[in-house]
């Protein structure tokens, strides 16, 4: 039986492979750094747990000053309330039968938040929620410009919003707009240009609201990308950062977010192969590595590349130079989108001075219903 646990104290490159790898002093750096700036503004940090799916690491963000987590599934807010974490925005919309019961079921075990954008949803969730004796948090979704879920900014917000303050068992809480469409542009001054323009629509909308007589207590948004623009908008009261806690290769080139944070996430790989000297084939293909955002890269090596990923193979090609890799010699790959890589992996290992310091368990992993 593989035992994981028994490579604690060993070094990094005698684990199996492949092998999900954190940085732990990385990982604690951008923790701390990511907090210290949210002591500095209005907006509050609320990290998004999509990133690293694990309790643990929700509970050492809010013991840096976090004050609570967001989750993009059911699955996720369940792992992490069952953690002893209270305070948790599900940033989605949970809508059949069944989804809405463990909602407000899990409701008697925290204080669960949830978007909302249509009416039909408020309705079930309040029906559900009054059956259940719960009372439920609910931010109004507001399609600012990404145009995936979400109301109209304006009166079609307002007109929700007056309906979730009528529903029995609902306390509207306030507004949410992610500004996903530019929160990973590279060039700082295009994304803080289009980020300051479309959350003016949420803070307008807000302005709406207040005219009407509804207190909007959450203004939450943005992301890594935009944790310094966003977070410093005097009107937003909590950002939903996730990719900061590890980054990848995407993020480390989005200026003001790369400078910034470190990455500290890595696959370990193993080469099974060299049948020709251009040509080195490793043991981590599509079910370890994620590719939406392109092909991961070997970390510190000069003149190799990841030309392409097949399930269990990496093919990599030397570009110039040698390079003296040969069957069983180990090297670690660069994720381009840490989010969706964690997604395929049971487990992580936390490494410090390049010794196997802990096993942490990817609870979340695969919960996404
Ligand atoms: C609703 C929502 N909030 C925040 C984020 C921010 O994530 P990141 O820090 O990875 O940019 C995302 C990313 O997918 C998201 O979907």
């Amino acid at each position: 039986m593989y035992n994981a646990e028994s490579y604690v104290g060993k070094h990094k490159t005698e684990l199996d492979t492949p092998a999900l790898l954190i940085d732990l002093d990385i990982m604690e750096s951008n923790i701390q750094k990511m907090a210290n700036y949210f002591r500095t503004v209005n907006a509050e940090l609320r990290p998004h747990v999509k990133t690293h799916k694990t309790p643990i690491i929700s509970h050492k963000q809010i013991a840096a000053g976090a004050i609570g987590v967001t989750c993009a599934k059911l699955g996720e807010a369940e792992a992490i309330v069952h953690s002893g974490i209270r305070d948790v925005l599900i940033a989605n919309q949970i809508v059949s039968e069944h989804k809405i019961a463990r909602l407000v079921n899990l409701a008697k075990h925290s204080d669960i938040m949830v978007a909302v954008d249509n009416k039909e949803n408020v309705h079930a969730i309040s029906e559900a929620a009054a059956a259940k004796g719960v009372t439920i948090r609910i931010l109004v979704e507001v399609n600012i410009g990404m145009d995936r879920c979400g109301v109209n900014p304006g009166k079609e917000t307002l007109e929700l919003a007056q309906d979730i303050c009528i529903s029995p068992n609902l306390k509207f809480e306030g507004l949410m707009g992610y500004e996903g469409h530019t929160v990973a542009n590279p060039n700082r001054l295009e994304r803080e240009t289009t980020t300051l323009s479309d959350m003016q629509k949420l803070i307008e909308t807000k302005h709406l609201l207040e005219k009407n007589g509804i207190n909007v207590s959450i203004m939450s948004g943005g992301g890594t990308g935009t944790f310094d623009i966003t977070g410093s908008i005097p009107e937003m009261t909590e950002v939903q950062a996730g990719s900061y806690v590890f980054m990848d290769s995407t993020y480390g080139k989005v200026e003001g977010v790369g400078e910034n944070f470190g990455c500290a996430l890595s696959v370990l790989a193993t080469v099974v192969s060299r049948p020709e000297k251009h040509r080195i084939i490793v043991d981590t293909g599509l079910k370890v590595l994620t590719k939406e955002f392109g092909i991961p890269q070997p970390i510190g090596i000069q003149g190799l590349e990841m030309v392409s990923l097949s399930e269990e193979h990496g093919k990599l090609q030397l570009t110039n130079g040698d390079i003296s890799l040969k069957p069983s010699d180990r090297l670690e790959i660069l994720p381009t989108h840490c989010c969706t890589n964690v997604n395929l992996h049971d487990r992580y290992f936390g490494i410090r001075n390049e010794i196997v310091e802990s096993v942490w368990e990817i609870t979340a992993r695969g919960r996404s219903q």
